[in-house]
């Protein structure tokens, strides 16, 4: 359709309007690890520029507020957990799990249902905390192309940060030019074909021929029938699986990021994989798990020389860019979410 060539095979993208943006497209972020929350306590995240209040109640419901409290301003995370409702620390006003303001001390009449602040839609998954930075949230989708949801097993792994936009993180992955030119793979080894599932959705897997006469190939064709796996699938914005590893055991690793206030990437790596019943299948499941955490931090660390420095613009796309450039127009498409701090 739009795929115009201008001079020298070069690729129109257009003007970009959600990517390398402030603005989140719609989709679950992760603000904290689970385990990082216990009953009672409330904590500080910015997410995006926003100053948010994660808490827990006394019975373990995780609620997630705008921080600052609607009577002075005091961050709410200086505040305290009272059963199932915070307290604001300054002049100790009362907010239920909806945000509703229900008791200010030292007033005769109590405030109407009006006065309050923003709840954000929250959910537990895979060890993380995530928030819905809109209105009506949408199920938590992300899994192995591969696996049923419901069959996923998980544990978290590495927390890491970069220096570049999340969008600079989730490209790399598909960056096939660079796997060839940073990471040596030979020529036809890796040609991703994109498939959009929905808005928020979208796969690339790996279609590339293992190379008959390279050493490398030899090597990989005792592991792989014809085609090395690796497949990566990416929900909303900045979540990202990728899968890989020989025909007999493919692994699996979730990529949750954010944007953090200085404008880089904080980022968790999660190991996911197909759950199996009985003692024997989770003796399985955790070995697999903790083999997978282990090879995700090649990931989690790798290329970090570039995001120290790049400024993510990509002026000149050509051919071989065609997975990023899909990987752009699927974000492209994705509705931005309204999260201004006021
Ligand atoms: S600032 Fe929170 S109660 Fe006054
Ligand atoms: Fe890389």
């Amino acid at each position: 359709g739009r795929r115009r060539t201008r001079g020298s095979g070069m690729l129109e993208i257009g003007k970009l309007t959600n990517f390398n943006q402030a603005v989140l497209v719609e989709g679950w972020y992760w603000v904290l690890a689970s385990d990082d929350l216990p009953a009672g306590r409330v904590k500080a995240v910015e997410l995006a520029g926003r100053p948010l209040a994660v808490w827990r109640s006394a019975s373990g419901a995780v609620r997630i507020f705008d921080a600052h409290c609607p009577h002075m301003g005091a961050h709410l995370a200086e505040g305290k957990v009272e059963g199932e409702a915070l307290r604001c620390f300054f002049h100790n006003w009362r907010f239920e799990a909806d945000g509703r303001c229900s008791h200010i001390p030292c007033l005769a009449h109590q405030p109407g249902a009006g006065v309050g602040l923003r709840a954000w839609p929250a959910i537990e998954r895979y060890g993380l905390i995530w928030v819905w930075p809109g209105a009506s949230p949408g199920a938590f989708q992300p899994a192995p192309p591969s696996i049923e949801a419901a069959a996923v097993r998980s544990m978290l792994g590495n927390r890491f940060r970069k220096a570049c936009h999340p969008n600079v993180v989730m490209v790399n992955a598909i960056d096939e030019q660079h796997f060839r030119t940073v990471h040596r793979l030979p020529g036809d080894i890796l040609c991703l074909q994109a498939a959009a599932h929905d808005r928020h959705a979208i796969t690339f897997r790996n279609t590339g021929q293992m190379p008959r006469t390279h050493w490398l190939g030899r090597l990989l064709r005792r592991c792989y029938r014809d085609t090395l796996y690796y497949e990566l699938s990416y929900w909303y914005g900045h979540v990202g699986v990728a899968s890989f590893g020989p025909d007999f055991l493919h692994l699996h690793v979730l990529f949750a990021l954010r944007r953090s206030s200085d404008g880089g990437t904080e980022g968790y790596t999660v190991a996911l994989t197909r759950r199996h019943a009985g003692l024997l299948g989770r003796l399985r499941d955790a070995l697999v798990l903790w083999l997978t955490r282990a090879g995700a931090r090649y990931f989690a660390f790798g290329d970090t020389r570039i995001f120290q420095s790049i400024r993510f613009n990509l002026r000149h796309p050509i051919a071989a860019d065609r997975s990023v450039i899909a990987f752009i127009r699927h974000y492209e498409q994705q509705a931005s979410l309204d999260w201004s701090s006021e």
